[in-house]
């Protein structure tokens, strides 16, 4: 396939990241108002972790102009074994998800990443992933990397990360918005669904089923968590309340995705106790829950 793909530096600002075009191989809905996009991608992909994301831009039009940021989902294969491309999930919120739900096989866009930090090499053998709706979609590739499925990127994180047992506690809003729940259960994740509605699982918060997984044998010995502001808030309470070191992963809105614009801040606590601000396309969008200032 003709990548189309002449990457461009984007040192000085974030080192490891490139821009380069993507090229649509894939582009299918898979629930409610949500799609899974495949982009053949190679520079992007090889190096890629889980956690971290790229923005997307589309050429052909002004409005939206600036790229939007997306999480990795998973990285996929060519039929030789090589790293081609990213997968990345979408709900359709605003204009450019609709312009996205509407871009044919083939179509291109720009791109620029790897961006953001991703979530740590996990060291712990009971790990616990937290998702709110959308926020599922950096959670399949941290499972890949730790249960040994899919290695990811270049760096020294190879081989280093590694868990007995993931469990995910992933809520929704019904069975509807419910995406990847087969992929997950494939590669041995001990899946507690709560949807609001209780159309799937149980009916209710997904702290509920996370509290429930606290107090039982499996209980988790770190916290990954990605969601709506509010969820992620009280699953940092339970995680601190039951001293399980935990790592939120933020959705905070972001212009340029690498560190120029200041328009991703939050705010973040010192260790003397004071408060400053911390880009989240930079500094994160992963942080450590007791770092996170909510109100
Ligand atoms: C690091 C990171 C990773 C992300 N990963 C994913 C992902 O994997 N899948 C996914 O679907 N989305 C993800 N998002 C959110 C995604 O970037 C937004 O949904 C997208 O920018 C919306 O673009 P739009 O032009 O369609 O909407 P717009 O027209 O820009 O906005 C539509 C509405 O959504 C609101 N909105 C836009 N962005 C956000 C946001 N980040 N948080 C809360 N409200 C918002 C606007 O205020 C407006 O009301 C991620 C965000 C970040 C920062
Ligand atoms: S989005 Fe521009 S500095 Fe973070």
């Amino acid at each position: 396939m003709d990548a189309g793909c002449s990457p461009h530096d984007l040192a000085g600002f974030v080192p490891s990241a490139v821009e380069c075009h993507g090229q649509v191989v894939e582009n299918r809905c898979v629930a409610k108002d949500t799609w899974i996009m495949r982009l053949f991608c190679p520079e992007l992909a090889r190096e890629i972790t889980p956690g971290q994301f790229f923005m997307v831009r589309d050429p052909r039009v002004t409005d939206p102009m600036l790229g939007r940021p997306f999480a990795l989902l998973d990285v996929w294969k060519d039929a030789n074994g090589n790293v081609a491309g990213v997968d990345f999930g979408y709900v359709v919120v605003g204009k450019m998800t609709s312009l996205m739900a509407t871009w044919p096989v083939g179509d291109d866009c720009v791109l620029w990443g790897p961006l953001g930090n991703g979530f740590p090499v996990s060291d712990v053998d009971r790990l616990c992933l937290v998702a709110g709706g959308i926020g599922v979609t950096p959670f399949l590739a941290v499972t890949n990397e730790v249960l040994g499925a899919q290695k990811y990127g270049n760096s020294n994180r190879i081989g280093s990360s590694r868990a007995k047992s993931v469990s995910l506690c992933y809520g929704a809003r019904s069975e509807d918005y419910l995406m990847c729940v087969d992929r997950f259960r494939a590669i041995g994740v001990k899946i507690h669904i709560s949807t609001d509605d209780g159309s799937c699982g149980q009916k209710g918060f997904v702290t509920d089923t996370l509290r429930e997984l606290i107090s039982s044998d499996d209980c988790p010995q770190s916290i990954y968590c990605c969601g709506p502001e509010p969820m992620m808030q009280a699953v940092s309470e339970l995680a601190a309340e039951s001293h399980i070191p935990c790592w939120l992963s933020l959705e905070t809105p972001m212009a340029c995705g690498f560190g120029i614009c200041f328009s991703c801040v939050t705010r973040v606590r010192m260790d003397d106790g004071s408060t400053d601000y911390r880009r989240t396309c930079v500094e994160g969008p992963v942080f450590r829950a007791e770092k996170l200032c909510f109100s």
